[in-house]
């Protein structure tokens, strides 16, 4: 038992100050750090003068994280984290600033966090709580390597997750988890990819048979469930990007509004030769702002086959009567969507099809989110589009044998050098499609190996070293474990695999 105790100790203190990195994921943007170590007081707290509630809610989330054991420290004390945020604004987007500095001294011992708002404030508890450990010898819970000068922001203001919760439905309980550990990584962009052609399961007022193409009437999320979700992620930082997949992928709305598809045998991509179609995604829409706030929507766009536009007759001829081929049908949908979302105060992003079909004839407000080609995301900057990366080869977390390594390296300024182009990179997201994942296993498939691309899309480019990497994740696994997160191995060829024998932690 000591010897397992002790090589904790070892790997998750000393090793990093052989390396002279902080245990921390994602790396922060700077940081000094010393080689004292420094004892937390039993009744240590966090303080400001902010009355946030968002602030006073981490802090009860952080205490709880960070103190799991009693402790009976002596010596010199920590007492206190002082949180200073300069503006009580709390909209959260892609303009919010979350950058914080962190500061820890020695003598005397004192800790100050300050940021320009609230969600810059979160991340620097999330850093601070990394940097507490417990040590079972002196019952104590510790910050090794103080004093501590942390000045930290993110390099995208895009960080994200896609969760699928057609293909299997996830509960709240799940999502809820989900946004747990992306706040523990940084991420910033829940990506809800919330209805496909398999299933419905989101709740509209307007039109309530839309969820009759839900698997069951449990597999459902009502409006307030949605509500609520958004507010979790609020309250950690996340803002949540609601899907609505269109034309193609959208089978599931025919249940309950059959006119809106082009046949019972043939159903999608949807009909767009009815203005029932549009009329439905417009009362939908316009719905769906009072559910998801931030300025932005995703409508899809993507694997359009318009094979069923062909052969369903009163769509050939409506095609025909607009002089209209298939490509230009599948424009005008996109057109008459965007202007839809724009009617209803929305940016529209769409997948990058969109752009490989009709390029610069979209409207320049745009964003275009790449899947198919990492080298795509080139082209869309030099076109002037605003553009989020998630190529599929290395990005997607359902490709269970991409490694960490792959998600790591995945750069999405490559092929990117123009300082104004790269303005126009927001980041990216890795994908959690939903085929082979449902609770029993979606934890495991995303974690660890999300936390490899939230640091590209965090710490600064030349922070890319796979020893030092590995280190942190195989640490970060393991807090991940400690908080309740089934995250996997991070060594696994195989992605959410178990553990092949005994071990560490730290070393799987
Ligand atoms: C996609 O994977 N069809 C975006």
């Amino acid at each position: 038992m000591f010897t397992f105790l002790f090589a904790l100790c070892f790997i998750s203190a000393a090793n990093f100050a052989a390396g002279a990195q902080a245990p921390i994921i994602p790396q922060p943007m700077q940081f000094d750090m010393g080689q004292t170590t420094l004892t937390l007081a039993s009744n240590f707290v966090f303080n400001s003068s902010s009355k946030s509630s968002t602030l006073v809610n981490a802090f009860e989330r952080y205490k709880s994280l960070i103190f799991s054991h009693t402790s009976s420290p002596t010596g010199t004390m920590l007492g206190s984290l002082s949180v200073t945020v300069d503006s009580a604004d709390e909209n959260l987007g892609l303009d919010t600033d979350e950058s914080y500095m962190l500061k820890i001294e020695t003598s005397p011992a004192s800790a100050e966090l300050h940021a320009a708002n609230v969600y810059g404030a979160l991340h620097g508890l999330e850093t601070f709580s990394q940097l507490v450990m417990y040590n079972f010898t002196a019952d104590a819970y510790q910050i090794s390597n103080a004093p501590w000068n942390i000045n930290d922001k993110p390099r995208f203001p895009y960080r994200g997750l896609m969760i699928d919760t057609s293909r299997h439905f996830e509960p709240i309980r799940a999502v809820k988890q989900v946004l747990d550990a992306m706040a523990y990584a940084k991420l910033n962009v829940l990506h809800w990819h919330v209805v496909d052609s398999q299933s419905f399961p989101l709740q509209s007022v307007k039109y309530p048979k839309l969820w009759d193409g839900a698997y069951t009437g449990q597999e459902r999320f009502t409006i307030d469930d949605a509500k609520d979700v958004v507010e979790y992620a609020r309250q950690r930082g996340i803002w949540v990007l609601v899907e609505f997949d269109m034309p193609g992928h959208a089978a599931s709305w025919c249940v309950g509004y059959p006119e809106i598809c082009p046949a019972p045998d043939c159903t999608q991509p949807l009909n767009p030769a009815t203005n029932a179609t549009f009329d439905l995604i417009e009362g939908l829409l316009q719905e769906m702002t009072g559910v998801f706030p931030n300025q932005y929507i995703h409508l899809g766009g993507d694997e359009v086959n318009t094979n069923c536009w062909t052969k369903t007759p009163s769509v050939a001829a409506w095609m025909k009567s607009q002089n209209f081929t298939t490509d230009q049908a599948y424009m005008y949908f996109i057109e008459r969507a965007h202007k839809i979302a724009h009617d209803v105060g929305r940016i529209p992003i769409n997948w990058e099809e969109v752009f490989n079909h009709f390029g610069t004839q979209l409207d320049k407000e745009s964003i275009i989110h790449v899947w198919l080609n990492h080298a795509t995301a080139a082209k869309i900057v030099a076109a002037g589009y605003r553009c989020i990366l998630s190529n599929s080869d290395v990005w997607y977390l359902d490709h269970l044998t991409v490694t960490w390594e792959k998600f790591y390296d995945n750069d999405p300024f490559q092929g990117i050098s123009d300082p104004n182009q790269q303005k126009l990179m927001l980041g990216g997201e890795v994908c959690m499609w939903g085929e082979t994942v449902d609770p029993s296993d979606i934890d495991q498939t995303i974690w660890p190996r999300a936390a490899a691309a939230a640091e590209r899309l965090w710490s600064p480019q030349d922070v890319t070293d796979h020893d030092q990497f590995l280190q942190r994740l195989l640490a970060f696994r393991c807090l991940l474990n400690r908080r309740g997160i089934k995250a996997a191995p991070a060594n696994n060829t195989q992605a959410r695999s178990a553990p092949h024998g005994p071990g560490s932690c730290y070393k799987q």
